[in-house]
This record gives structure tokens, sequence and C-alpha cells, in this order.
């Protein structure tokens, strides 16, 4: 079995973030999504990996290289531009050859990995594994219709759903999926949609099992579920203290590494702080993971993803809810007129009180 992780697409939901960087690099709990999928693959048995890029190319490289710190053998598939899932498996057909094979979306989160539904593949042998999950709003999912059991339909994004079972974004397909990518034709968005694809193998007469997740999974390809993401894992920690901790409080789940000093800080687990971080007289939150390099002073921060080398610096009220990209600076300024100042790229967005 071999795998195959998309980590191209546009990522517009993730912006300004993704005007600079890989979706899928952002940090989840100080670690890249992109990394829980590659340790997934490798726990599941699978080492040859197929990573379909796009503009980010060079980043995600950086980050992954040849596979070998994960225990896998990685080979980059350029994708010319995000012109569907469907599209990547397509352009994947060479590198996967005739191997049976598990297509993941790079920026998808599962509590239990894939180990479970590599084996259940293996030993009922169908055509395609879908993997499904209740959502409460369907029309923002491919959604699957079934029938005693079986798959019926399925259908990307519907305006008035008949089911409530999205796609979680792990797929296992045996090689039967390629006849079916070749013979559907773009979506109305312009895109070779998987469901398309999937729907043409049911038409076509062949296996196609559902399977329900209960685990927990999470896309992270917006800001809400990349922060419940961060949540969900900083829920597993555990503390593991390195850094210097002077005339601070730490209560609960904590990590601090190496580098790092907290000087009069209150810190409320669970919270991840990177290294070589400078937090001084600051109440950091729950569910808070700040990246490497990180200076707080004066502020008070939960519920958020700090990325490196950012400072966040006297603030009169708690910053919360936020994802905050590298080398940002929001402090305050006694400068007269006293006024909000900004210099934000396309797309932020801010609230302000
Ligand atoms: P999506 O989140 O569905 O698409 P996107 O990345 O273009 O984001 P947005 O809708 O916010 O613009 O993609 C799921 C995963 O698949 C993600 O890791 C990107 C990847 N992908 C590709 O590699 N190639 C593609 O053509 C598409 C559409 C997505």
């Amino acid at each position: 079995m071999r795998g195959l992780i998309l980590s191209g697409g546009a990522g517009t939901r993730l912006r300004p973030i993704t005007h600079t960087s890989a979706k899928q690099l952002v940090p989840v709990a100080n670690k890249p999504v992109l990394f829980y999928g590659l340790e997934a693959m490798r726990e599941a048995g699978i080492t040859e990996v197929g990573l379909v890029v796009g503009d980010t190319r060079p980043e995600i490289e950086a980050a992954v290289g040849d596979g070998s710190r994960f225990g896998l053998q990685v080979t980059y598939i350029p994708q010319s531009a995000p012109l569907g899932l469907a599209h990547a498996v397509l352009i994947a057909e060479e590198f996967l050859g005739d191997s049976p094979f598990v297509m993941y979306l790079g920026d998808n989160l599962l509590k239990e990995g894939i180990t479970p539904f590599v084996r259940r593949f293996a030993e009922s042998a169908p055509d395609a594994l879908i993997l499904l999950q209740k959502v409460a709003d369907p029309r923002e999912y491919g959604i699957a219709e079934l029938a005693d059991g079986a798959v019926k339909r399925l259908v990307e994004k519907p305006a008035k759903p008949k089911s409530d079972l999205a796609l979680v974004g792990v797929y296992l397909f045996t090689p039967a999926v390629f006849a079916s990518v070749k013979a559907i034709k773009p979506s109305a968005r312009g895109e070779l949609e998987i469901t398309d694809a999937i729907q043409h193998m049911i038409e076509r007469g062949l296996r196609v099992e559902p399977h329900i997740v209960t685990g927990w999974w999470k896309d992270t390809g917006k800001l809400e579920d990349m922060l419940e993401a961060n949540r969900l894992i900083l829920g597993t920690i555990e503390r593991d203290v390195r850094g210097d901790v002077v005339d601070s409080v730490l209560e609960g789940a904590v990590m601090v590494a190496a580098g790092s000093r907290l000087e009069r800080c209150t810190v409320r687990g669970p919270v991840i702080i990177g290294a070589d971080c400078t937090i001084t007289d600051s109440f950091i939150g729950p569910y808070t993971a700040i990246s490497d390099g990180v200076v707080v002073e004066h502020a008070e921060i939960e519920n958020s993803i700090i990325l490196d080398e950012s400072r966040i610096s006297h603030l009169n009220v708690r910053m919360a809810d936020s994802l905050i990209g590298k080398h940002c600076v929001i402090a305050r300024s006694d400068s007269r007129p006293v006024a909000y100042r900004f210099m934000v790229g396309d797309s932020s967005q801010i609230g302000v009180l």
C-alpha cells in the first residue's frame, strides 16, 4: 500500500496566513498539521508516500525533506494548479502504479490516525473505502447518502443535503479509481471532484464501502477549525517544563521548551510554549500554542495560536481565539493621537473593542 498526501491547494479560507505560507505547515500544538498525516502513514505501516504540492512546494520540501526523519520515502508530485482532489489522483498515477493507496488531505487530522481504516480495507477488499462522520452543516462538505449500509450517492457541498454524513479527508482506493478520475469532467467550480470520481465508481458497479469514523476528525482549512484542532491536541499533552520559570505559577498541563524564560506569569494549561520565547508579566490561558522565539509582555492570551518570532506587548484587554502569523507585532503605543494603527495584509481579520 502507498500513501498520497495532498499538500497543494489555494488555502483561500486561511488567508492571510496562506498568502505567505502553506496551510499544511501551520502548527497545531506547535507541530505542522502535515506532520500528523505523515506520522499516521508511518504508523499504518506505509513507507512510500507521494506528496502533491503546488506553489508552496519549496516551503513544504524544506520542512519534510526526503521523509526519512518520519521513516518515510517521500516523492514530490507537482500540481500545476489546484484543479481538484481527483486531479491530484490523476497526476499521481505514475507514482501509485498498480498499488492500492490511501489518499489523505494534508490539512486534516484524525484522532485515531489511519491504521484501523488501512486494516479494514485490507480485510474487506472493496474498490474504495470512504470515511464518514456526521456534521452540523452538511452544505459545507462532500456528503454521502447511504441505503442499506451501502453508498448510494455522493454530492459535493449540496444546497439541500439529504444526509448529514460528510466525507472525512481520508480515502482508500484500488487502482480502479484511475478510470473514473479520467472519465469525469470538471464541476461548476472548475475542479475535478473526488466525490464525482467515487460516484462514477459506484455507477460502474464497483464496491464503495462506507465506514463511520467515531473518533474526532478536523479539517483545519478554516480558523475556527484550526483552533479546535489545537484544543483537541493540547487536551492530550502532559506537563513538561524545560525552560526557566521565575516567580510564575504554572497550572495543569504546561509544556515549555528549553531556552524559553517565563517571569512573573500565570500559565493555565493546557498550553504549549516553544523554544527561545520570553514571556513576562503575562497570563497565558488554556488552549494556547506559542511557537519559537515569541515575546509576550504585559498581555493576556487564551485559545490562540501564535507563530514564530511574533511579539505581543502591553495589551489592556485579553486576546482570545486568534491565529497570529510569523514576525507579527501587536503592541500598545503611547504616541498621539490615540488611535488604532494597523499595517495589515490582504484578507486579514481584526476584531476591535
Ligand atoms: P481544500 O481545503 O478543499 O482546498 P484549498 O486548499 O484550495 O482551500 P480553500 O478551499 O480554503 O481555498 O483542500 C484539501 C487539501 O487538499 C489541502 O491540503 C489542499 C489539498 N489540495 C491539493 O493538493 N490540490 C488541489 O487541487 C486541491 C483542491 C486541494
